[in-house]
Order: C-alpha cells, then sequence, then structure tokens
C-alpha cells in the first residue's frame, strides 16, 4: 500500500517535476523521457540552428536597468492582447502534433493555458480538432491556419472555428515552403510516425512512450483529415508532407480575403520587416507576432527580439505586437514587453513541460515563467506591465 502510494503516478510526476526549477530542467527531462526522434523534432530547428540558438543568445545583449526604493508589494502581471484580457502576457505558440510530445497532446496544453490564465493558439498540424478542443474546455483560444492546396478546407476553417467559438484566427506566414531540419532527416521522422530500425531500438529505451503512443487512438492530423489523402497511406518525410499539401502562392490578396470573412480578431505570425507589418496593420490585423518561426524555417535571419523595436516603431500602437522564439526565462519576457510588445508566446518551453509529466508539466513550466516575469518586475522596480518601458533597457551591442 505504502510503496504503491510511493510509486503512484501522480507522486512520480510531482517529484520530476519539482526537480524543475527553470525550463532549461524542464528540456533536460523531455530530453530523457523521448525517443531521440522527438526530442529532436521539438528541439531542432532549420539548418545550422543559427536562428534557434541566436533567438535565445540575444537576450543576453539586452541588459535590465533597474529602479529602486519603488512599493514592489503588489506586482501584477496581467494585460490584454487582441482584445482578451490575460493573467500572464505569455500566449502558448501552436505547434503541430502535440501527441508526438505526450499522449494527451492538445487537450491538455489547452486546458493548463486555461488554468495559468493564457490563450492557446491551435495548429493546422494538431492531432486535435478544433471542435474537440472547443468542447474539452472554454478556455480562450486562437486557431492557427495553414492554408492547403484544397481552398475548401480554408474556408471550412473559418466555419468551424465560427461555430466552435474560436476568439481570434491567426495566420503563419513564414512556411511557404518547409524550411530543411536536417536532425529530422537524419532522424527519419515521418508523417505518420514510422518505425525504422532506430527507432525500435529506441523503443526498447522508451517503453513506456512507445507504448502509450500504440494504445492510444489511431494517429491523425485531426483538422484536415478527411479533406486530404486520407485514402493514403504512404509515409513521406514532413518536408515532403508539406510541399504536397500547402499552398505556396498565397499573398497579400489571401490576407485580405481572410480578414474580410472572420468577424473576430485576426492575427499574423511570422514578421520580421516593418513594412510588411505596416500592410498588415494597413489591411485590419489585431496583431502582429514578431516572429521567425523558432529558427524552425529560415536560417540566418535576426534574432526575433532583435527585429522587435522596428516594428513597434513602424506598427505605432495601431495592433499588438507579440514576441515569439527563444523565450526561456521570465526575465526575457519583461525584455520583451520593455521594448514594447503586448506580450511574448512560447513554443518549445510548453513542450518541454509537456514531454516532462503532460499537463502538470505545462502548468510546471507556465508556472516557472509567471513566477521569473513577477520577480523580475519587482527586481527592476514596476509593478504592472503598461509601467515597462525602454528606460528598463540598456543594449549593448556584444555579449
Ligand atoms: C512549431 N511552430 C509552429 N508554428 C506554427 O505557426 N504552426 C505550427 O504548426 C507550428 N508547429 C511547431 C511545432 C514544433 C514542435 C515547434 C517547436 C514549433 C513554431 C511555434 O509556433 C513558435 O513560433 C516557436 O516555437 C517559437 O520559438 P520557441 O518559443 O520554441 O523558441
Amino acid at each position: 500500500m505504502r510503496l504503491k502510494k510511493i510509486f503512484s503516478r501522480s507522486r512520480l510526476t510531482d517529484r520530476r517535476l519539482a526537480a524543475a526549477h527553470n525550463i532549461n530542467d524542464l528540456r533536460r527531462i523531455a530530453k530523457r523521457r523521448l525517443p531521440r526522434v522527438i526530442f529532436d523534432f521539438v528541439d531542432g530547428a532549420a539548418d545550422d540552428e543559427i536562428t534557434k540558438n541566436r533567438n535565445i543568445a540575444a537576450f543576453g545583449r539586452y541588459d535590465l536597468y533597474p529602479r529602486v526604493l519603488v512599493d514592489v508589494s503588489q506586482v501584477s502581471t496581467s494585460t490584454t492582447v487582441a482584445g482578451q484580457a490575460i493573467d500572464i502576457p505569455v500566449i502558448l505558440a501552436p505547434t503541430g502534433t502535440n501527441r508526438f510530445v505526450h499522449y494527451e497532446g492538445e487537450l491538455a496544453v489547452q486546458r493548463s493555458a486555461h488554468r495559468s490564465g493564457t490563450i492557446y493558439s491551435l495548429s493546422t498540424m494538431a492531432n486535435t480538432s478544433i471542435e474537440d478542443v472547443a468542447a474539452a474546455d472554454n478556455g480562450p483560444r486562437w486557431f492557427q491556419i495553414y492554408v492547403w492546396r484544397d481552398r475548401a478546407l480554408l474556408r471550412g476553417f473559418f466555419d468551424r472555428c465560427r461555430k466552435a467559438k474560436y476568439d481570434a484566427l491567426c495566420l503563419t506566414v513564414d512556411v511557404p515552403i518547409l524550411g530543411q531540419r536536417e536532425r529530422d532527416l537524419r532522424n527519419g521522422f515521418t508523417i505518420p510516425p514510422s518505425l525504422t530500425l532506430g527507432a525500435m531500438i529506441d523503443a526498447a529505451l522508451h517503453p513506456n512512450w512507445w507504448l502509450r503512443y500504440f494504445f492510444m487512438p489511431k494517429f491523425t492530423l485531426a483538422n484536415v483529415t478527411g479533406q486530404e489523402e486520407s485514402g493514403r497511406d504512404d509515409v513521406v518525410s514532413l518536408g515532403a508532407f508539406v510541399q504536397r499539401q500547402y499552398d505556396p502562392s498565397v499573398t497579400w490578396s489571401d490576407l485580405e480575403w481572410m480578414i474580410e470573412n472572420w468577424d473576430g480578431p485576426f492575427v499574423i505570425k511570422g514578421i520580421l520587416r516593418p513594412e510588411d507589418a505596416i500592410r498588415a496593420v494597413e489591411m485590419g490585423v489585431q496583431a502582429i507576432i514578431v516572429s521567425n518561426h523558432g529558427g524552425r524555417q529560415l536560417d540566418h535571419t535576426p534574432a526575433a527580439i532583435d527585429a522587435l523595436a522596428a516594428i513597434v516603431e513602424a506598427v505605432d500602437g495601431r495592433a499588438d505586437v507579440i514576441l515569439d522564439g527563444g523565450i526561456r526565462r521570465g526575465s526575457d519576457v519583461v525584455k520583451a514587453l520593455a521594448l514594447g510588445a503586448t506580450a511574448c508566446m512560447i513554443g518549445r518551453p510548453y513542450l518541454y513541460g509537456l514531454a516532462a509529466a503532460g499537463e502538470p508539466g505545462v502548468d510546471r513550466a507556465l508556472a516557472i515563467l509567471g513566477d521569473e516575469i513577477r520577480r523580475a518586475m519587482a527586481l527592476i522596480g514596476v509593478t504592472s506591465v503598461s509601467e515597462l518601458n525602454a528606460s528598463y533597457i540598456r543594449h549593448r551591442p556584444y555579449i
């Protein structure tokens, strides 16, 4: 009985998570628990992964510049993004195929986002459908769009999101074609997942993950299944899959159509140039996500944080600006807000949590960042997000 208690699932999960003091600790646990092919899919990026690493390292060039003798007994991290009030200025970015990471997949992430008082953005490439996410939880939610070659599917997203009461739509614009992720090529990462010899050997090292994977419902891309290649069961690389399905001819006139055909807030994700931000704002988007897709698309772009200030200036208060990419500490979030972002987005940090322990792991990732944001705010002498401005930052060109 006692032994059973000690080894109960929640006890083990609690102990595992108690050992995670920051996002990097969650990453280490994720690396241990996931088969290598899956960890690399999450952790990896395009080509030499220069942009991914730069996204993280660039925060080191922005110093926090504290004011003292400020009453910081009450610190509030709440803010409003695209008309939605949130408790922490961290939104959960769209990430595809969460069931690779943990069998609870997107539902765990949506529930955790809601519990933590923030927004979840469901991906077109999710394993859980628009409708199932909405039925499982009534927290704030966005749907992220990739434009399929079959435009009927795109029109379907609009109807489905309207019916399922999504708060906003978000078009990702930095994937006209897929970036080359060499870790995936080396590992033979495929859609649907297949068992290569290497994966079978790895299965022996991660039996829990594989058992759960095989005993859960069949792997699907739930938002597009039945509309696309449902009849095909050939196994393809992610690059080949995207090339077959995504429409690389999407332009500004498609964005115009989308904004016109959606009644709520519209968000654009993957902007790095101020003139693109201005064009999107003039078309009527409510929020611009400054992002290089976490370095997974074009390598050698500027770090997301380095692209932020010019876009904030160009947008000039006409839309919210969200910083996405490289956030690993609450202090990174505080720096982005001080440089004019309304909020930040995270991708890998919550996926590391999901891999480490499912839903409680996502809770832990958000709690860590929330605590770090509050601590950094108190230590620089601000009590609310609206007080943050560029005077709290010193920029050094070199680390
Ligand atoms: C992503 N990202 C992404 N973006 C998007 O618009 N649609 C998607 O389906 C996905 N899928 C996806 C899968 C995985 C495994 C990762 C890690 C990322 C990019 C994501 O939304 C976000 O831009 C980056 O993750 C931000 O960088 P950080 O926070 O991971 O450093």
